[in-house]
């Protein structure tokens, strides 16, 4: 179960993004007026279709892609001007893997943390491998491994330094269903651990299954930022299924208003509305359907998934 809850008025963000502009060489405008404030503790999930500028804030924030303008603070320190401190709070999984590496995934993990001036930690480094399921390939050159481990490896490395703030960029693009279960379970663990979570991802399901806030961002323009189940609540619409008796070449005239649809060759109507609604126009339907005609065996009800409120906003704003 999601524990975090939105206190965003009492807590100190813990990543404070604004007024972040970035346009790239080509003069592309890649992120526009970015506002955001990531709270200590919380799963973060970042959606947007490809290209909507997901990884430029990401790599901005993590230092790696500097923004054009704005200013950005990780646990209070300037990514600018505050560099290092700011970065070693930060735990970077990149969209792009660098795996065409000879080295062992043991000297890759231990190297990373090494990168971040951090001592040796032998037992650490072991128990991340380990809840990564990497354990016994320790020994193994990354370049030998599978596209899903070469991703945990990566994900090991970015642990490696103790970071209080994770970033994953896609993190289960290519990784089958099995291992995507591990790593989110170990993501949660982290969470439990009190290190603050921002993915994105292009599996929903995921971000609805694993996020406590979404963000959403479209053309470089983030356009809404709720906590998720709020999120499902505003915008979520309920559906109406009703199994017809008999299948039905075409709606009987009369019951335009409702936008019913005819699916499964007939067999099946299908009624959207608004949940938030006091009036659903429900018993006026069923009402009118009787009037028409129209018989029904058996009626369902389902709620619009987090994936059916995604495509309506991004479809909106375009
Ligand atoms: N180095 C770059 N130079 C020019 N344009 C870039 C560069 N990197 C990314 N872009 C463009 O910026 C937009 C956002 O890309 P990106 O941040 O990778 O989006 P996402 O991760 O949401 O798919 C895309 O249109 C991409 O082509
Ligand atoms: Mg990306």
């Amino acid at each position: 179960m999601n524990s975090f809850k939105n206190k965003g008025e009492f807590l100190q963000p813990i990543i404070s993004v604004k007024e972040l502009n970035k346009t790239y060489n080509n003069n592309f405008i890649a992120l526009e007026n970015i506002e955001l404030d990531i709270y200590k503790g919380e799963i973060f999930a970042l959606l947007g279709p490809n290209g909507a500028g997901k990884t430029s804030l990401i790599n901005i924030i993590c230092g790696i892609v500097n923004p054009s303008s704005g200013t950005i603070h990780a646990n209070g320190y300037d990514i600018v001007s505050d560099y290092l401190k700011a970065r070693s709070e930060i735990g970077l999984v990149p969209q792009e893997l660098a795996t065409d590496t000879f080295e062992t995934v043991l000297a890759s993990v231990n190297f990373s943390r090494g990168l971040f001036g951090k001592r040796p930690n032998p037992e650490l480094v072991e128990k991340i491998l380990k809840q990564l399921s990497l354990w016994k390939k320790r020994h193994s050159r990354i370049m030998t491994l599978s596209g899903g481990m070469k991703r945990r490896v990566m994900i090991a490395k970015a642990l490696s330094h103790e970071p209080t703030i994770l970033f994953l960029d896609e993190p289960t693009a290519g990784v089958d269903v099995d291992l995507r279960k591990g790593m989110w379970e170990m993501v949660r663990e982290l969470r439990e651990n009190g290190v603050t979570i921002i993915l994105t991802t292009h599996y929903i399901e995921e971000a609805e299954d694993m996020a406590d806030r979404i963000g959403v961002i479209n053309k470089g323009k983030i356009i809404l930022v709720d906590d998720k189940n709020t999120l499902m609540q505003k915008l979520g619409k309920k559906q109406l299924k009703l199994h017809l008796q008999s299948s039905l070449s075409e709606l009987p005239a009369g019951l335009e208003e409702f936008n019913l649809e005819l699916t499964n060759d007939g067999i099946e109507l299908i009624y959207t509305f608004d949940s938030q609604s006091k009036d659903t126009g429900i018993v006026i339907l069923l009402r009118k359907l009787n009037e028409h005609g129209v018989y029904f065996k058996d009626l369902q009800s389902s709620e619009s998934s987090l994936e059916d409120i995604f495509v309506n906003l991004v479809r909106n704003q375009s």
